[in-house]
C-alpha cells in the first residue's frame, strides 16, 4: 500500500522508517510478543534524536512508560482524559510500536455489538455450510487474539454495558468462545502479545458507569492537556504544518500568528471575567484543525498565508456548536478582549470580528 495518497495513513505506515531504524538499533529485550523492547517502544512515542526518530505525543514521559508496562502485564489500559488530548494518539502509537498494527480497532458507539467487536458470519456460507471456520468473519477482537497483537478499543463507555463487559473474558481468562464451532475450534486462546487500549471521554458517559468487574481489569492513565503554552504553541505549530502540506498549502500561517490563535484557545477553555468558559471543548486538537482551516481558507481563496483575521471564520465551527450561547461568549471576548492586546495580529482579529456568523 502506497501511503501517498491516503487521506490517513495508520501509524505504522506513517513512520514506517522510523520504526524500522527503532527495530535495528534496538538490543534490549523485548516483552513476549512485542515488535520492539519497551524503551524502543517508548522512544519511538517520544522521540530519539539520535536515531532521527521524531517526538509524537507531547506529555509526561511517565504517562507513557507506565502505559507501556501496562500492556506488557496481563490487564488492559484505559486511557481517560477530556476531548482531544491525544488519548487515541497514544494508543495509536502505542499499538504501532508494540504489534506492528494500529488497525484492530473497534469505535465505540451506542450501537456498537458484539459481532463489530469479537466476531460475525457470512451468512450465505453459515446456512449453505452450516457454522465453519469459513464462515466465520472476525473482528478486531478476534483478529488481535489470534495474532497476538494490541486491540483499540475507541470510546468504550459510549457502549452499551453488557457490550462493554464481551470483553471480560478475553481480559482474565485470555479466551474467546465460538459457542457455533465445535472440538477445539470453538475456543480460541490469545498468543502473546494480545492486549486491549481502551479510550475514554471524560465528556461522555462516565467511567463510573463500567462494571466493576471490567474496571478491575483495566489500569487506567489520565491523558491531561498540555500545561504550558509554549509547547502547546510548538505542537500546533508542528502539527499545522504537516497537515496543510498534505493537503497542498505550501506555508502554514506564521508562528505569530499562531500564538494569538492559541492565546485565544487557552483565553476561551479557562474562561475569563469578561467573556466566561465555553461549553464547547476547546481542545488542542481543535486549535490544530482551526489552523487547518486558516492555511486551506488562504490558500485556495486568495493564494496568500493566513492572518489572524482567518481565525474569525473558521473558529465559528469549532468553538460554537454547542449552544448559541457560546457564539456570543466568543464575540464578546473579541469585541473586549482583543481589541486591548497589542500588536498587528491581534488587530487583524479585532478588524475581522464582525465576520462571526450568527
Ligand atoms: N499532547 C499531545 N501530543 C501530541 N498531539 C496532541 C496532543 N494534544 C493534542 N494533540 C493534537 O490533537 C490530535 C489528537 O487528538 P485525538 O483524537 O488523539 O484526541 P482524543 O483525546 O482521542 O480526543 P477525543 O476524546 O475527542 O477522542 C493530534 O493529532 C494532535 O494534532
Ligand atoms: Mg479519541
Amino acid at each position: 500500500m502506497s501511503k501517498e495518497k491516503l487521506q490517513r495513513p495508520p501509524a505504522e505506515l506513517l513512520h514506517e522508517k522510523e520504526l524500522a531504524r527503532l527495530d535495528e538499533a534496538d538490543a534490549a529485550p523485548r516483552p513476549p510478543g512485542w515488535r520492539l523492547s519497551l524503551t524502543a517502544a517508548r522512544d519511538f512515542i517520544l522521540g530519539n534524536a539520535a536515531l532521527e526518530v521524531a517526538p509524537k505525543f507531547v506529555g509526561d514521559p511517565s504517562l507513557v512508560e507506565r502505559s507501556l508496562v501496562t500492556l506488557a502485564t496481563n490487564r488492559g489500559l484505559m486511557l481517560v482524559g477530556d476531548p482531544g488530548t491525544a488519548k487515541s494518539l497514544l494508543s495509536e502509537l502505542m499499538a504501532a510500536a508494540v504489534s506492528g498494527d494500529s488497525t484492530l480497532t473497534v469505535q465505540g458507539g451506542a450501537a456498537t455489538t458484539e459481532d463489530q467487536i469479537a466476531y460475525s458470519w457470512n451468512y450465505s456460507l453459515l446456512v449453505s455450510e452450516g457454522p465453519s471456520e469459513r464462515a466465520l468473519v472476525p473482528a478486531p477482537l478476534l483478529d488481535g487474539m489470534r495474532e497476538g497483537k494490541v486491540v483499540r478499543f475507541e470510546e468504550i463507555t459510549r457502549c452499551p454495558l453488557e457490550v462493554q463487559d464481551s470483553l471480560l473474558s478475553p481480559l482474565s481468562d485470555r479466551a474467546l468462545a465460538i459457542a457455533e464451532l465445535e472440538g477445539e475450534q470453538s475456543m480460541v486462546f490469545a498468543r502473546e502479545g494480545f492486549t486491549i487500549i481502551g479510550t475514554a471521554n471524560t465528556r461522555d458517559r462516565g467511567v463510573n458507569d463500567m462494571s466493576a468487574a471490567l474496571k478491575r481489569r483495566f489500569n487506567f492513565e489520565t491523558v491531561f492537556p498540555i500545561a504550558d503554552f509554549d509547547t502547546e504553541l510548538a505542537l500546533v505549530q508542528r502539527e499545522a504544518d504537516r497537515i496543510l502540506k498534505r493537503s497542498g498549502v505550501p506555508e502554514a500561517p506564521e508562528k505569530d500568528v499562531l500564538a494569538v490563535l492559541v492565546r485565544v484557545f487557552r483565553d476561551l477553555r479557562e474562561g475569563d471575567g469578561t467573556s466566561g468558559r465555553l461549553q464547547s471543548a476547546l481542545s488542542t486538537a481543535e486549535a490544530v484543525s482551526v489552523a487547518h482551516s486558516m492555511g486551506v481558507k488562504a490558500w485556495y481563496t486568495r493564494q496568500e498565508r493566513a492572518t489572524a483575521g482567518d481565525i474569525v471564520d473558521c473558529i465559528a465551527g469549532a468553538a460554537a456548536k454547542d449552544s448559541a450561547d457560546d457564539t456570543a461568549r466568543l464575540r464578546r471576548y473579541l469585541e473586549q478582549k482583543a481589541s486591548k492586546r497589542k500588536g498587528e495580529h491581534w488587530a487583524d482579529l479585532y478588524a475581522a470580528r464582525h465576520g462571526l456568523p450568527g
